[in-house]
């Protein structure tokens, strides 16, 4: 195939970015911290393409970025990305090892929670003359790793002190819980019930005379509010670069959808049609794909690889034509391609790789 000029020419599945609208939810964020002690450190996950973190860094109020693997950690570091935060425990020998040598060209820190997944680090670090940085994790609330804010912690940080190859430079502290939380009025209070503890946290080891640099939290959901607390210096916000339908409907005007997949009909009848993109082109955790601009196209099955069946009665669409759908997922939609198509209305403008897709080793 020659290179694509226009969406028409595509194979599909395709997914699409929209590129004007995802540069404006790029730009929309950097001018929220404008002015702001807190810093942007966008989460890779939501796409795991290396020109895309390019972008969102160079469009200013960013400190880095956040991962959520060692492999993602590694795509970055390896396309020229220096500032990097895994904000997940790495544990194993061949995990830790693959950290450590990131960490040897790099500003590479990661999240710890006890000394059973930080000695290991420091231990591979230490080997070759380096020291890691680590940021303790607290558990504000979403219940998946991290201590107990206050004295657990703190208790922690003091451990840490004596393990060799590891820094100590803050505290992670991510409320998945919160964003995903659909009205913006609990969502707020939520967020800063959720970090007050953190925060909390930090002043302690500060006044007890340990420095504690970091504390990196929020999504987008949040991170208006959370970028507004005392206390809190850098915004781990992922999904408002793609965005997707669930997450649309939670933020509202804040952000726009730029993502999408596009598909071929590939059989009609008079109360609906048949599309050639299904499980393994879209996710699904958060409910069915939409027809992008069809709010009465309903997908009415969706559970095979490669159909997505829709009721549309009246519609006019015919074998061979294009629907944009648009998923619940965002990341875990990324994750299932090798490129994004970048568009300008029907013109393609660039194809970017999704190269931190699945797992390199
Ligand atoms: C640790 C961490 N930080 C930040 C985010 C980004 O969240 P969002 O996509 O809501 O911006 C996530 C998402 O899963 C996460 O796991």
């Amino acid at each position: 195939m020659t290179d694509p000029k226009h969406l028409h020419d595509l194979a599909t599945p395709a997914l699409l970015l929209n590129w004007p609208t995802a540069r404006r939810n790029i730009e929309r964020a950097a001018a929220c911290v404008a002015g702001r002690e807190a810093r942007l450190r966008p989460h890779f996950k939501n796409h795991k393409c290396v020109p895309l973190a390019q972008a969102q860094l160079a469009a200013g109020g960013c400190c880095g970025m956040t991962v959520a693997t060692v492999d993602e950690a590694a795509a970055l570091v390896d396309g020229g990305i220096d500032n990097v935060l895994v904000a997940n425990q790495v544990v194993g020998a061949a995990r830790v090892e693959q950290l450590v040598e990131l960490a040897s060209r790099a500003t590479v820190r990661v999240a710890v929670d006890a000394v059973d997944n930080a000695a290991p680090i420091g231990v591979a670090a230490d080997a070759r003359g380096l020291e890691v940085g680590v940021l303790v994790e607290i558990d504000v609330g979403s219940r998946r790793c991290g201590l107990p804010a206050g004295e657990p912690t703190v208790a922690l940080v003091r451990e840490l002190a004596d393990v060799p190859g590891i820094r100590f430079d803050g505290i992670q502290a991510y409320h998945g819980h919160v964003v995903g939380m659909p009205l913006s009025i609990e969502r707020d209070e939520e967020a800063r019930r959720s970090m007050e503890p953190a925060i909390e946290t930090r002043r302690r080891l500060q006044s007890s005379g340990i420095a504690c640099p970091i504390l990196s939290g929020a999504g987008t959901g949040s991170f208006q509010v959370v970028g507004s607390m005392d206390g809190v210096n850098e915004l781990q916000i992922g999904s408002y670069v793609t965005m997707d339908w669930s997450y649309k409907q939670r933020v509202g005007d804040a952000f726009d959808i730029a993502l999408s997949i596009l598909a071929t009909v590939i059989s009609t009848r008079a109360d609906g049609f048949v599309l050639d993109a299904g499980v393994k082109a879209i996710a699904h955790e958060f409910g069915p794909p939409q027809i992008a601009g069809q709010q009465d196209f309903v997908v009415s099955a969706f559970d095979s690889e490669e159909h997505t069946v829709v009721d549309a009665p009246g519609h006019r669409l015919k074998v061979g034509d294009h629907v944009h759908m648009t998923s619940s997922h965002c990341c875990a939609t990324c994750n299932l391609h090798h490129q994004m198509i970048l568009h300008d209305g029907d013109d393609v403008v660039d194809v970017w790789p999704i190269s931190a897709r699945g797992y390199a080793v």
